[in-house]
């Protein structure tokens, strides 16, 4: 299995701390944003990490994470044009993984938890994809999860009326079909590729699991997150 971090985007909720600097390079705790997706993959067993970003901050992302030597990984980068959503940057990542299953971290993504047991779960999955789940307070914010006892039904991307607290965090595990997908997804009503519409999709084939993330997760898009990312590691 290949790991995917990305790492783009303007960062337009953190500005000005944007402005000349790459939202996945400020500090979280110790060490910049992005160290935290890397140790996470690497501690899961995965060596081969591809790196997407905006051609305005690859320079920095390059000098920051180095060969992957420091991490015990090795290092690809691409170089995204195109600012059309999550998913759209997914598509960077077709030729990398090759027909290899994929974990794709969203790179302000910050836990101090473990993906091991869920990596190792969705390697013995045959096929599909596999999401994790963790409950928020403020889930219009996120991509939400309808969940029964046993599976997911449906998921929203920041639904005015949720119908959980269950966020979809920015962990997403998939097979080589999701480029498949991601090829005819169309544009949502803000005029992005939704991950959330890739998610469905695998849903509707009845092909996507799911894990509940154990110890504590934030994103860090925001001040207010990215504060709580700062104490929540730190701690
Ligand atoms: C993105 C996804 C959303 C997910 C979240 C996790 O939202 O679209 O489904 O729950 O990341 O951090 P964004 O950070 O782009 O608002």
């Amino acid at each position: 299995m290949k790991g995917v971090i990305l790492a783009g985007g303007r960062g337009e909720r953190l500005f000005p701390l944007t402005k000349v600097v790459n939202k996945h390079l400020l500090p979280v705790g110790r060490e910049p944003m992005i160290f935290n997706p890397i140790r996470k993959l690497v501690e899961a067993g995965i060596k081969q990490i591809l790196v997407v970003t905006s051609t305005l901050h690859m320079g920095d992302i390059v000098n920051a994470c180095g060969s992957g030597k420091e991490f015990g990984c090795e290092f690809t980068f691409k170089v995204q044009e195109s600012n059309l959503g999550i998913a759209d940057a997914l598509r960077l990542a077709e030729s990398f993984a090759a027909g290899e299953k994929i974990v794709v971290i969203l790179g302000d993504n910050i836990t101090t938890g473990s993906l091991k047991q869920f990596v190792d779960e969705f390697e013995k999955q045959p096929k599909g994809a596999k999401v994790l789940l963790k409950e928020v307070s403020d889930p219009s914010r996120f991509g939400i999860a309808a969940l029964d006892e046993e599976q997911i039904i449906s998921i929203e991307e920041k639904p005015k009326r949720p119908k959980s607290n269950f966020a979809v965090i920015g962990y997403y595990m998939f097979d080589s079909r999701v480029f498949g997908i991601i090829r005819k997804l169309k544009p949502s009503a803000r005029g992005e590729y939704e991950i959330t519409d890739v998610n469905n999709e695998y849903l509707r084939q009845r092909e996507l699991t799911y894990g509940i993330l154990k110890g504590e997760w934030t994103d860090a898009g925001t001040f207010e997150s990215l504060a709580f990312a700062n104490k929540m590691v730190l701690k």
